[in-house]
């Protein structure tokens, strides 16, 4: 009920009455009182003037399902969308509800993740208020083989979003990193349920750190965050807003085509490793030579000393220059 009456006072352009409120939600005047007090103990600022009713003047920078959908209206992508304030990890609760139910698409988002998780069973360091935690839950009619490209496609999608946004100038780090003066800002975990040539679903996570303003002394050597680069606090939903608006656009045309060459030439200008030195490891061995560049199928060419190219399609990637790799 809380949810309803903050969607009617967004909404609203101006003042709206408790009793136009409590007549639209069918419940008396005194709840719709003790619903305002509660937006207002949450960080809201509401106006009240007798005979005029509420208005909402202030929204604190905290993730709401109903105004995610209203600030995502025009938004074909998400079908429903869930906010919590403490959960696991969004990518775990997007599972269990594909599982218990079926929705098309999904957005989930929450303030703090007790069990986030990372690529290659690593947890991903998720502190309530500070960060972006959140997870689309997709069902794309595209070839099982072909869904790693949609992680490239939110890979350029956080970048450009951020970008925009802040006018820092992130990278990426092929695959699924976001970079920002050599430290990542951001990692995305794709998860994918399949059958042979068909997808149950897709889920994409994205981590990304935004207000944090110190890191544990496991990972300070290797992340930052928006704040720590540009010195200022920045709204942690109006970038996740613009994510998911700057994901649907690319995705839509993905869809279509199932090949990454619509964005070849922004994702390679915004990619970190070509032209650099990099050191992967695939199946266990260490390979190193210079990155040329990423392919329409989302594959990086590398170049070793003796000339020969070799395309690696996934695998840990050490950019020389970024997160203290130096040798
Ligand atoms: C990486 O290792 O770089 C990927 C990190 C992905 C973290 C995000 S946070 C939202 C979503 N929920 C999770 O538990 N993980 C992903």
């Amino acid at each position: 009920m809380k949810e309803n009456v903050l969607q009617l006072l967004m909404q609203a352009k101006d003042f709206i009455s408790g009793e136009e409120m409590s007549r639209i939600l069918g419940v008396s005047r005194t709840a719709i009182w003790k619903h305002i007090n509660k937006l207002k103990e949450e960080g809201y600022t509401i106006t009240s003037i007798t005979n005029k009713g509420y208005k909402l003047s202030f929204i604190p920078d905290q993730f709401n399902a109903h105004e995610l959908q209203n600030l995502l209206k025009e938004c074909k992508l998400i079908d429903e969308y869930y906010t919590y304030d403490t959960i696991d990890s969004t990518n775990k609760q997007a599972k269990r509800v594909a599982a218990e139910h079926p929705v098309t698409s999904a957005l989930f988002i929450s303030e703090e993740q007790t069990l986030g998780i990372g690529r290659r069973g690593r947890a991903w360091v998720s502190n309530a208020g500070t960060g972006i935690y959140m997870s689309m839950l997709l069902r794309p009619s595209i070839k099982p083989v072909n869904a790693p490209m949609l992680t490239l496609i939110a890979g350029l999608a956080v970048c450009t979003a951020i970008t925009e946004l802040t006018h820092l100038k992130c990278q990426i780090k092929w695959p699924n990193d976001i970079v920002l003066n050599s430290k990542k800002i951001c990692g995305i975990l794709t998860e994918m349920s399949s059958e042979m040539d068909y997808i149950n679903y897709v889920i994409i996570g994205i981590g990304i750190n935004v207000n944090n303003e110190t890191f544990d002394e496991t990972i300070e050597q290797v992340a930052t965050s928006l704040k720590l680069v540009g010195g200022e606090i920045y709204s942690r939903k109006d970038i996740a807003v613009g994510i998911v608006q700057e994901f649907e656009k690319l995705y839509d045309i993905f869809l279509k085509e199932e090949s990454l060459r619509f964005i070849l030439d922004a994702y390679n200008q915004a990619c970190v490793n070509v032209g650099k030195l990099v050191k992967v490891e695939v199946k266990g061995e260490i390979l190193i030579g210079q990155s040329l560049r990423v392919t329409e199928q989302g594959d990086l060419v590398v170049k070793k000393e003796d000339g020969e190219e070799l395309i690696i399609h996934s695998g840990e990637v050490s950019v020389r220059g970024l997160y203290g790799y130096v040798d």
